[in-house]
């Protein structure tokens, strides 16, 4: 496979209605602040689902904008990816509910769980499944429901989290368009310092476990904190040496947006100007697998990717896992 050999043909997102601002936390008596929230994190608000509002429903919702913008129908859909780390249902896979919400009869659906990064996964995925030449027109979601496994006890994990879902059509290369480089790693080894740690096969659910909140996900803040910090700063070197390029062609930098510190320390590694990263945390809080996406499809309405502009993505999510990539558009 010669690059480039898969393009992000359009993206769209979708968020639920709601909006769950920083001072409402305190009125639900939780121990924290505005103040401290921003601060921190840069986060001001986030979008929560409501009733009716499920991982389907906004995935299909971000999928169809994706679909009209790249004048592409649910029948034409060879391949759906969802990267999502809270299924609607544990058995069967969500993206097969998308499937038959959207209508794709002809399409291989199912979900990859790598957290944060599982969009970054899913495109990487979707360019091999490309490359094999079985398949023209692939969807790639990634989406999250993370306000129904956040711990809404846990200050240091309910302020964080947001839900949302973005979704892109690739397609093969035209005019010198799509994936530059891409790069993908894991580590296993750390799997415990952010994770959901009973509720499965493992330690299946009690009423103890639901007494004591452990199947809602748990984090080690400073620890993953200094762990993306350092791993997207490899990811996003890695993403320039394979594109053979430096920080100065890279008109636009789209990280996961988790913390706007991390995001900041990453664009100061990569040696790119604020001025060149797209930046959402504030109004949509860490939204995991689905923040790059989202933040994707802002940029594209705001015209701030023409055609020619090269982007760089940089993930970073439970695992661990963390990944980049270099496209032009
Ligand atoms: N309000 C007020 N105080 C708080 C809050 C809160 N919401 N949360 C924590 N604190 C307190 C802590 O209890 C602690 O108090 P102590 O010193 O008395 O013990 C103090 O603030 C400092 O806590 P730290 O955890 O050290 O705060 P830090 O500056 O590291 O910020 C944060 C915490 C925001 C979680 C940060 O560590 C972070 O962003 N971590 C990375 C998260 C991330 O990137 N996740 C990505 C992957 S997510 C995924 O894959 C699903």
């Amino acid at each position: 496979m010669k690059r480039p050999f898969a393009m992000l043909a359009a993206t769209g997102h979708a968020v639920p209605k709601r909006v769950l601002r920083n001072d409402e936390f305190v009125g639900m008596g939780i121990d924290t602040s505005d103040e401290w929230i921003r601060e921190r994190t840069g986060i001001r608000e986030r979008h929560i689902a409501g009733e009716g509002e499920t991982l389907t429903s906004i995935s299909a919702e971000a999928a169809r904008l994706a679909m009209k913008r790249a004048g592409v129908t649910a029948s034409e859909l060879d391949v759906i990816i969802l990267g999502t780390a809270s299924p609607d249902r544990l058995l069967p896979a969500t993206a097969v509910e998308i499937q038959a919400a959207l209508g794709a009869t002809r399409a291989v659906a199912f979900d990859i769980d790598a957290a944060c990064s599982g969009w970054l996964y899913g495109i990487q995925i979707a360019e091999g499944l490309l490359a094999t030449g079985g398949y023209e027109t692939i969807l790639v979601i990634g989406g999250e429901q993370l306000s129904r496994i956040v711990n809404w006890k846990d200050r240091n994990t309910c302020v964080l989290f947001g839900d949302g879902a973005g979704a892109t059509i690739l397609k093969k290369s035209t005019k010198g368009r799509g994936i530059l480089s891409a790069y993908m790693r894991s580590d296993g080894t750390l799997a415990d310092l952010l994770h959901r740690p009973k509720g499965g096969c493992l330690a299946p659910v009690t009423p103890e476990i639901i007494a004591d909140g452990s199947h809602l996900l748990t984090m080690a803040g400073r620890e993953v904190f200094k762990n993306a910090v350092r791993s997207m700063a490899d990811a996003s070197d890695r993403a320039l040496d394979g594109a053979k390029l430096s920080a100065a062609d890279i008109d636009l930098m789209i990280p996961h947006q988790a913390n706007i510190r991390i995001i900041e320390a990453t664009a100061k590694h990569a040696n790119i100007p604020m001025e060149k990263v797209y930046v959402n945390v504030d109004r949509f809080g860490n939204t995991s697998a689905a923040s790059i996406p989202i933040a994707l499809s802002e940029a594209q309405e705001q015209g701030l990717i023409k055609e020619g502009s090269t982007v760089m993505f940089v993930a970073f999510g439970a695992g661990f896992t963390w990944g980049s990539m270099v496209v032009r558009f």
